[in-house]
């Protein structure tokens, strides 16, 4: 009996050093039994999974807004107001002031903070995009500008992030690929060349140890076909290498912007995507979650309410395919009430605002069927084969 004993012991050792012990005291029954009055954040902790929202900082004046983003959620993510055009506006003048009122309200609510974004194509500065253009910055005064920044950045927020978008949105999209592949885009591709991917995750670990790294992009949701168009494949391939190099990357962010107009995904694809990039040892998450419809020109109940039940599969698969995974370790929507969301402005093709009703609550913040069919895959969802999340230490 006793050589049996201490390997038990020791295997229980083993699993509480790994960050999840598999036994059932974890992620078994909770305290009181789910209902429609749990929060998310609540249901979600039993797997230890962080669950999140993009948080819009003039909204906190909203005492609703700041009620429900601060109990429903276990993580926050800056939806604007770390991006570099808000935060450097003027050359070398940074302005912490949006920025931080962020960070007060997600350490109020002990919640972890995605910081979000070091390095984008978008949302840049018109000094630094209008310099490049006139030839009043070099190349090589350019790159020394990105050091800059995401040094200055990451240091600034030093040990008060959990997971930093470190390169957002670098490589082309089917529809937009030359030359019959995916190939990297945008104007830090353009001037830098793809070498700067892996310069930054070196410079946003020099800067802050302790931080997630993570690669983030949208239509990455599943792979294709492996072939030369497949963007997933693209990503992974690129991970991979980074990872071979000895690069700091500890995560892949998939974006997860979908509309109910294109075909579905189902939960199994949606896993495979997480399971593979396990694989290759780094941790995932969704990070920017909301799922559009394409509005009828009229709309009666008829015509929006199929819409909805298809918007409540796209998120309850999206996060069966997460939880089938103990690496992928957080799901953050992208807002969460119709009347916020981005998608009420943005064009994705048919014309501004033409595809919304993207989030889990309706604009005066009712739970939409979205909202229940998380709740009720968070709640029933457990072992043997929905395990609690590994937690996950930065890298090399
Ligand atoms: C969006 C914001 O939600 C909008 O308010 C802003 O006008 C544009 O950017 N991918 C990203 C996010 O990584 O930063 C984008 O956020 C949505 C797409």
């Amino acid at each position: 009996m006793r050589p049996r004993r201490t390997l038990v012991i020791g295997l229980a050792v083993v699993a509480a050093l790994s960050g999840g012990a598999t036994t059932t005291a974890v992620a078994g029954r909770p305290a009181s039994p789910p209902s429609q009055d749990s929060t998310l954040r609540a249901l979600a902790d039993r797997h230890r999974l962080a669950i999140g929202t993009a948080i819009d900082v003039d909204a906190l004046d909203d005492p609703q807004y700041r009620q429900i983003a601060g109990t429903d959620f276990s993580t926050v993510t800056a939806e604007n107001v770390m991006k570099w055009e808000v935060l450097e506006p003027v050359r070398g003048q940074y302005d912490w002031s949006q920025a931080e009122k962020f960070m007060a309200f997600a350490k109020s609510n002990d919640q972890r903070v995605r910081g979000h974004v070091l390095v984008w194509n978008n949302q840049l500065p018109a000094w630094l995009t209008e310099g490049v253009a006139d030839g009043s910055i070099t190349k090589t005064e350019l790159r020394g500008i990105l050091r800059n920044h995401v040094k200055t950045v990451a240091g600034h927020f030093k040990g008060r992030i959990w997971q930093w978008d470190v390169v957002n949105e670098a490589v082309t999209d089917s529809f937009d690929a030359t030359d019959g592949r995916i190939g990297y885009k945008g104007f830090w591709a353009q001037n830098l060349g793809p070498g700067y991917v892996a310069d930054a995750f070196r410079w946003a670990r020099e800067a802050d140890p302790k931080a997630l790294l993570f690669y983030n992009d949208y239509n990455i949701d599943a792979f294709g076909d492996g072939g030369p168009l497949d963007k997933t494949q693209f990503v992974y391939d690129m991970v991979r290498d980074l990872r071979r190099k000895g690069v700091p990357i500890d995560g892949v962010g998939s974006q997860a912007h979908l509309s109910t107009r294109y075909g579905n995904y189902s939960a199994f694809q949606l896993a495979d995507m997480h399971l593979r990039f396990a694989k290759l040892g780094v941790a995932t998450a969704l990070t920017e979650v909301d799922v559009r419809n394409l509005l009828p020109e009229t709309q009666t109940g008829d015509t929006v309410n199929p819409l909805l039940q298809a918007q409540a599969y796209d998120y309850a698969a999206l996060l069966q395919g997460c939880l089938a995974s103990r690496q992928c370790i957080s799901y953050t929507v992208w807002g969460f009430d119709d009347g916020r969301s981005w998608t009420n402005t943005w064009d994705f093709g048919s014309g501004p605002g033409r595809e919304a009703l993207a989030t889990i609550r309706d604009a005066s913040y009712q739970p939409k069927l979205a909202y229940r069919a998380l709740q009720a895959e968070l709640a029933w969802a457990g072992p043997p084969l929905v395990l609690p999340r590994v937690t996950q230490p930065p890298g090399r």
